[in-house]
């Protein structure tokens, strides 16, 4: 479904934040990208949509991403940012939710009752006609999440959905991406939100790709997070 052949970026100037990075992830498995801050968790995610051109291959659903094939890989992918701020650009959070739908031709009607959904099984449905710029950090963030889920993409990247987040959000959030049968690929420093979800966890380092195993086997596996900066999830260090 997604898969990273040898990719390698670097930003202009600086040593490579991707180097030779392999491996895929299969249809409708949710793999956890773990890493210390600067291990190229966000570079690895912007090169999938094509924000960032890297050198190797990345294939979405079979379709290479190239200037070419960019909208229909955009069309195929959604992607949390890791900043909600850079994601929000119509005035009040149903707009948003609805500007993609809409785009792709549902009907106002269609695209709401969509979004709708979403908000319900997030438990945000207050937020509906909260102007973005006038909601908390957390609460953009759930709205941020909620946009990306009311296009209902073939394959999901997320970028710290859970940073922010109070703990009832942080539930609601695990149990709605739990509860979808989507390919998804999420970064994160919440452990044990990755434990809880993921089946498989990728570990950079460097930009280079370390681990790549069950969750189980690698959150569990003191002596290799603590060389690459990390910890156990609290949920496996007592
Ligand atoms: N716009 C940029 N220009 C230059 N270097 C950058 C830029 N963005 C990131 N980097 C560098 O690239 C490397 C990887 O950064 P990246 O943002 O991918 O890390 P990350 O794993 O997402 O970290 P975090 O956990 O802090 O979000 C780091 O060394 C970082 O300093
Ligand atoms: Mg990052």
């Amino acid at each position: 479904m997604l898969r990273f052949d040898n990719v390698t970026f670097s930003y202009p100037g600086s040593a490579p934040a991707l180097e030779g990075v392999t491996f895929e992830v299969n249809d409708g498995e949710k793999v956890g990208l773990i890493g210390a801050n600067g291990a190229g968790k966000s570079t690895l995610m912007k090169c999938v949509p094509g924000l960032l051109e890297a050198s190797g291959t990345i294939t979405v659903g079979g379709l290479a991403v190239n200037r070419e094939n960019l909208a229909e890989v955009r069309r195929k992918v959604g992607y949390v940012l890791q900043d909600p701020d850079s994601q929000m650009f119509m005035p009040k959070v149903i707009d948003d939710m609805i500007f993609g739908p809409v785009n792709y031709g549902l009907s106002r009607e269609e695209a709401e009752a969509g979004a709708d959904r979403v908000l319900e099984d997030l438990g945000i449905t207050r937020l509906r006609d909260r102007y973005n710029h006038r909601i908390s950090g957390g609460e953009k963030r759930m709205a941020a999440i909620a946009t990306v889920l009311a296009m209902g993409p073939d394959i999901m990247l997320m970028d710290e959905p859970s940073s922010s987040l109070d703990p009832r959000n942080r539930r609601a959030l695990i149990n709605t991406i739990k509860g979808l049968d989507r390919t998804m690929l999420i970064a994160s420093h919440d452990l044990d939100m990755i434990l809880d979800i993921c089946s498989r966890v990728i570990l950079l380092d460097g930009g280079k790709l370390i681990a790549d195993g069950k969750a189980a086997d690698i959150l569990r596996d003191r002596e290799l997070l603590e060389a690459h900066s990390l910890e156990l999830p609290l949920s496996l260090s007592r």
